[in-house]
C-alpha cells in the first residue's frame, strides 16, 4: 500500500518540530552561556608592534606583572613567549575586578586559567585583554593551550589568587610572587 501524501506531510512536520526544538535548545544554551555564565568571545581589538614590545612603554620587562593603577584598577601584564610566560607567576586579589593584558613577540599562544572562564588567544601584533573577578583563592594553573612549538607542553604559569586583605601592593602599586620571578 502506498503511503498517503497526508501521512508524509505529517511525518515531515513532526521532524521539522524536532529540528526546531533542537535548534531552540542550542540557541538557548549559547545565550545562557553568554548572559548568565559570561562566556563570550574576546571583543577587544588593540594593536601593538611585536618587534618593539621590549622597547615600548607598556610591555617593557620592568612593567610586567601585577600593578594597581592610580585609579585603583588591578592590571596584570604578561608576555607569552616561546616557551614561557613573563612573569611566570602573578598575584591577584579575589573578589575584586582585575584586568589581564597579554601579548607575544613571536607566535600564536593561548591562555586559560584553570577553573575560571579566563580563556583567550594571544596573537602577535595584538593585545589580548580579559576582565574578570576571581572568587576562589589559591594557586591556579595558567597553561598555554595553543600549540606553539616543541616547548609548548612546558609553557605554564601560576595565578596566585589571594584574599583581598592579603593583597598588599608596594607603595608604587606593584606586587609579585615572593622570590619567584
Ligand atoms: Cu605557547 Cu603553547
Amino acid at each position: 500500500m502506498a503511503i498517503s501524501e497526508e501521512a508524509i506531510l505529517k511525518s515531515e512536520l513532526r521532524w521539522a518540530m524536532v529540528v526546531g526544538a533542537i535548534v531552540a535548545v542550542i540557541l538557548g544554551a549559547i545565550l545562557y552561556a553568554a548572559i548568565a555564565m559570561h562566556i563570550n568571545p574576546p571583543s577587544n581589538r588593540e594593536y601593538v608592534d611585536p618587534n618593539t614590545l621590549h622597547l615600548s612603554a607598556e610591555f617593557t620587562e620592568a612593567n610586567l606583572g601585577t600593578r594597581v593603577d592610580p585609579t585603583g584598577q588591578v592590571v596584570a601584564r604578561i608576555i607569552a613567549t616561546q616557551f614561557e610566560f613573563v612573569p611566570n607567576c602573578i598575584v591577584l586579589p579575589a573578589e575584586r575586578d582585575v584586568t589581564l593584558r597579554f601579548t607575544t613577540p613571536d607566535v600564536i599562544h593561548g591562555i586559560l586559567v584553570t577553573g575560571t572562564n579566563v580563556n583567550t588567544m594571544v596573537v602577535p601584533g595584538y593585545v589580548a585583554q580579559v576582565h574578570t573577578r576571581f572568587t576562589k583563592t589559591g594557586d591556579l594553573l595558567m597553561p598555554c593551550h595553543e600549540f606553539c612549538g616543541l616547548g609548548h607542553t612546558q609553557m605554564l604559569a601560576t595565578v596566585r589568587v589571594v584574599p583581598p586583605e592579603q593583597f598588599r601592593p608596594a607603595p608604587d602599586g606593584r606586587i609579585a610572587c615572593g622570590n619567584r620571578r
